[in-house]
Parts: structure tokens; sequence; C-alpha cells
């Protein structure tokens, strides 16, 4: 039987009380080459959700149920990643399919499967999304319903799916993309096509984050964007609705920040709106998430898988360096699937590992971001 050394013991007990200096320490113990004792040491194998636990966080993926038969993807996402979201499983389109009237509305089985995969592997799962203009199933969108009709449909589906995940799926994007880049409203089915309630502004949202508050009291509920990670117009808006609802006890609890960028990112003016974005989302008491992070590029040269890693750590050391932000996630994990070359043409290699599951430079900056 294979005895522990006092050494082995020693390391296990630091990791126990892990704080940033002493994790650091582990790895250099479990690395360093020079050992009183013979036997070998393995070489440090910290993993992106090791290294994000040591701060606290989490380190995320969306994931989809069809690719957790192939081993490289399955082991991949349940060891490097401490929470997955479905990437399309949870949107109304996929999870409530048929009419309210068919016998069998929702199909759950996408959904199940993520959710028992991260269970299985001692991870989290964030719910995305209840309320969007895209992926909504044509029975709604055809029905031709009247406004109470809608809203009826509406808050049946929120209970129903936040029902069905309590206590398993830990925070929701209730609202994904709710406004324009000006900061006005986007016209939606929701909103006022025909909407579902006759009032103006964000009065909806209020109305579909007090339904989801009431469904499942103990889940964190956010509001969703792209193109908000910057001072601009509409991170202005979602800025001056979260305040509102702050101060009137609507229940909103964080803002996600989808994070959907090309190298032109990489731009120290940029980058630092972003931190006093953050900040000043934060200073209203909220949880803050980085949710959908990709950095898309033209070719996979390695200046550009260079660059690429370097924007990768940049934006991962904002989060680390803001107390409120609490996920790093992001929108896939490999190459191989990857919703970027079918949106962005001509574009692609926007993840941290290759289609082939190899580690990218982006994989070294952002573990290294989370490590330092
Ligand atoms: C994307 C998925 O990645 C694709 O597979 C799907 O075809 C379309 O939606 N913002 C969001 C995500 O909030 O839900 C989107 O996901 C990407 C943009």
């Amino acid at each position: 039987m294979f005895q522990h050394t006092p050494k082995v013991e020693f390391v296990r007990s630091v990791w126990r009380r892990a704080t940033v200096p002493v994790f650091l320490c582990v790895i250099a113990l479990q690395s360093g080459a020079a050992s009183p004792q013979s036997e070998p040491i393995p070489p440090a194998t910290v993993t992106l959700r090791q290294a994000a636990a040591v701060r606290k966080i989490n380190i995320g993926a969306a994931a989809a149920s069809p690719y957790l038969t192939d081993a490289d993807y399955a082991t991949i996402l349940r060891t490097e990643f401490s929470q997955l979201q479905a990437e399309n499983e949870m949107k109304f389109g996929v999870i409530h399919p048929r009419s309210d009237a068919d016998p069998n509305p929702y199909d759950f089985r996408g959904a199940d499967a993520l959710v028992s995969f991260a269970q299985s592997h001692n991870m989290v799962v964030r719910g995305h999304t209840l309320v969007w203009h895209n992926q909504v199933s044509s029975w709604v969108k055809e029905g031709k319903y009247s406004a109470p009709q809608l809203a009826k449909i509406l808050h049946d589906h929120i209970e129903t799916v936040m029902r069905r995940y309590a206590s398993k799926v830990y925070a929701w994007d209730v609202v994904n993309e709710a406004f324009n880049d000006d900061g006005t409203m986007r016209h939606t089915i929701w909103f006022d096509q025909p909407g579902i309630i006759a009032g103006a502004g964000t009065q909806y949202i209020e109305q579909v984050f007090r339904w989801a508050h009431e469904a499942d009291p103990s889940a964190k509920l956010f509001y969703n964007d792209y193109d908000a990670e910057e001072m601009n117009k509409k991170s202005d808006a979602i800025y001056a609705m979260a305040k509102d609802f702050k101060k009137r006890g609507v229940p909103l609890d964080g803002i996600g920040f989808q994070a959907h960028v090309s190298l032109k990112f990489d731009d120290p003016a940029k980058l630092a709106s972003f931190a006093a974005n953050l900040e000043r989302f934060a200073k209203l008491g909220l949880e803050l998430h980085i949710t959908e992070l990709d950095i898309r590029l033209i070719d996979s040269n390695p200046a550009s898988l260079t660059a690429q890693a370097k924007l990768y750590g940049e934006v991962t050391t904002l989060c680390v360096q803001q107390p409120a932000c609490k996920l790093v996630q992001t929108w896939g994990f490999t190459d191989k699937h990857s919703w970027i070359p079918g949106f962005y043409k001509g574009q692609g290699w926007a993840l941290l590992w290759d289609d082939k599951y190899q580690k990218k430079p982006a994989y070294e900056a952002v573990h290294d971001a989370l490590a330092k």
C-alpha cells in the first residue's frame, strides 16, 4: 500500500488552507526538482478550475450535450472548468418547442444531460436564457397571441423551467440583449411586438425578474448583454436600469458581460473603460460575470495566437482584480465547436483549445492570470 510521505502530507495540509501565496508555494513544491526524498514528485498539474478556486471565482464554459460522449471534450470540460452553461439547450426554442396545448410542450433532455454531467463532476450550472428575442419557438412567434396571452406563456415558461432546475442552476440570465447599441429598447416580441405588458421602458424586464424571483427565490438573477463591456450608450442604459431596480428592490443580482471580442479590444483605453464600467456596476452591489468570452481571429498564425493570448490574459485579470467579478466563462472551449466561424465569416480560432483539443497560448494566459 502506498504511504504518504511527510512532504506529501504537508503539501496536502497547506492546500486545504490555500491562499494565493500558499498556492504558489504548493506549485513550487510539487514541481521543484530538488527533493530530499528519493521518490518522484509528480509534476504540477494545476487546472484552470483549481487556479480559479484559489481566487474564489468560477471558470466556466458553454457546453452542448451531444458532445459529452466525446471523451476528449468531456474530460477537458470536467477537469478544467468549475461551471458549465448550456450553449443552446435551455433557450426557449430548444427547451419549449411545442405549444402549451400539446401534451408534451417541453423537451428537457439536453438541459437535463448537462445538469447531470455537471452534478457528477462537482460543477455548478448557470442558466441561459429565459427572455431573449432569438431562438424563440415558432409556435410563439407565429401564434398571433395578444399581450396578456403572451404574458401567460412567458410566466408559465419561467416558472416551469426555473422550478425544474431550482437548486441545480445557481444563476440565470433572466433577460438577454434587451437594449440596442444606442441605449434604446430593442423592439422584440417580449417588449412591444406585441410585448407582455402595456408599459414603457424597462417595465417588462422588471416584470420578468419578479416572476423569476418568485419561481426560484434562491437563484441569482442576471441581466446579460454584448458590447456593453465598455462605457457606452448601451452600458449606460443597462446601468440606469440596474440603479433604478436596486433602488426600488426589483430582484436583480448581477450583470453578465458577454465579451465576444476581436483583437481590436486589446486597446488600453478600451480595457480601462471595461474596468471602470465593472466598477460602477460593482458599486451598485451587483455580482459581475464575464459570460461568453471568446476572442475571434482572422487566422491562426503564431503571432495571432500570441496576441489572442495576451488579450485573454488581460480580460481574465480584469475579473480577478474586481472583487465583484465572480466568473470568467468562455463560449465553448475548443475551436472544434465554436459559433464564431458560422456567425463571423472568415473568422474563428476563438477559444482556449484548438480543434484537436490541444491547449493554445490563450490557455496558458488565462491560467497565468488566474494563478499569478
Ligand atoms: C449562440 C450559439 O453559440 C449558437 O450555437 C446559436 O446558433 C446561436 O446562439 N449571445 C448569446 C448566445 O447570448 O446565446 C449566443 O449563442 C451567442 C451570442
